[in-house]
């Protein structure tokens, strides 16, 4: 049995002060309460201050973005060590908005989680299909490209620290969630792609989260398909009730 993971994208959202205030609630409402794991991405700016306050709870911290670099002049990016250094153990990498806002691509994504797994970090690796690809019917073909190219050269044994985000760019701050039906068929397709590709065993692993307008009122639906393990939240994050509520339904 796959333990759920639900993650909260904060994305360009709480200064520092709105950061602590947030984390705080969330600490207080779940306790020692470990049903599921919970992992919070707040802004690069808040991070080290959410550390020192999820330091001793089951609370993980993750960073939205990461460069694949080392160090050096690459104005306005981070490194995997800067990212450790401020106790992050998770990395978001290829992000929709990321993909469509920033234009990275495929191949930069998958610099990026080889980098990071490299350097110990675990990785939410997003991936979905715009609407208009959804409406021609190639969702699976888009899906499967985005996994076959940001996956190439990771190994079996370093799929173990990746968490698979499927995330319908269409679904994503619009209100419209994926049914549950739609969301597990597309789940299912993915866990398929890795037990071919990697092994059965690592298809039977794999965390994959559903992401895209998850809310409190149909967290539970979702969840309780058999293929989604868990969910990446953006709005629904930003209010300790709403995210705590999530977390309840796993
Ligand atoms: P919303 O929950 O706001 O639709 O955002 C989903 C998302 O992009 C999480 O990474």
């Amino acid at each position: 049995m796959r333990k759920k993971v639900i993650a909260g994208n904060w994305k360009m959202n709480k200064d520092l002060n709105e950061s602590q205030n947030l984390v705080s609630g969330i600490i207080d409402g779940l306790g020692n309460d470990n049903k599921c794991d919970v992992i919070v991405c707040p802004p690069f700016t808040s991070l080290s201050e959410v550390h020192s306050l999820i330091k001793n709870t089951p609370v993980k911290l993750g960073a939205q973005n990461v460069y694949h670099e080392n160090d050096g002049a690459f104005t306005g990016e981070v490194s995997t060590g800067m990212l450790k250094s401020v106790g992050c153990d998770y990395v978001i990498i290829g992000h929709s908005e990321r993909r469509t806002i920033f234009g990275e691509k495929d191949d930069l994504i998958n610099k990026k989680n080889k980098k990071a797994l490299a350097d110990d970090l675990k990785v939410i690796f997003c991936i979905g299909e715009s609407l208009a690809q959804r409406e021609e019917g190639i969702t699976n073909s888009v899906v499967e490209k985005q996994l076959h190219k940001g996956l190439d050269g990771i190994s079996s044994e370093e799929l173990n620290n990746i968490i698979i985000a499927y995330e319908p760019i269409w679904a994503i701050g619009t209100g419209k969630t994926a049914t549950p039906e739609q969301a597990q068929e597309v789940h299912s397709f993915i866990r398929n792609y890795i037990s071919q590709n990697f092994s059965k065993e690592s298809g039977g692993k794999i965390i994959i989260q559903y992401g895209g307008s998850v809310k409190p009122d149909n967290a539970a639906s979702l969840l309780s398909q058999p293929d989604i393990d868990g969910a990446l939240i953006g709005g629904a994050c930003l209010k300790a009730d709403s995210f705590l509520s999530i977390i309840a339904s796993t």
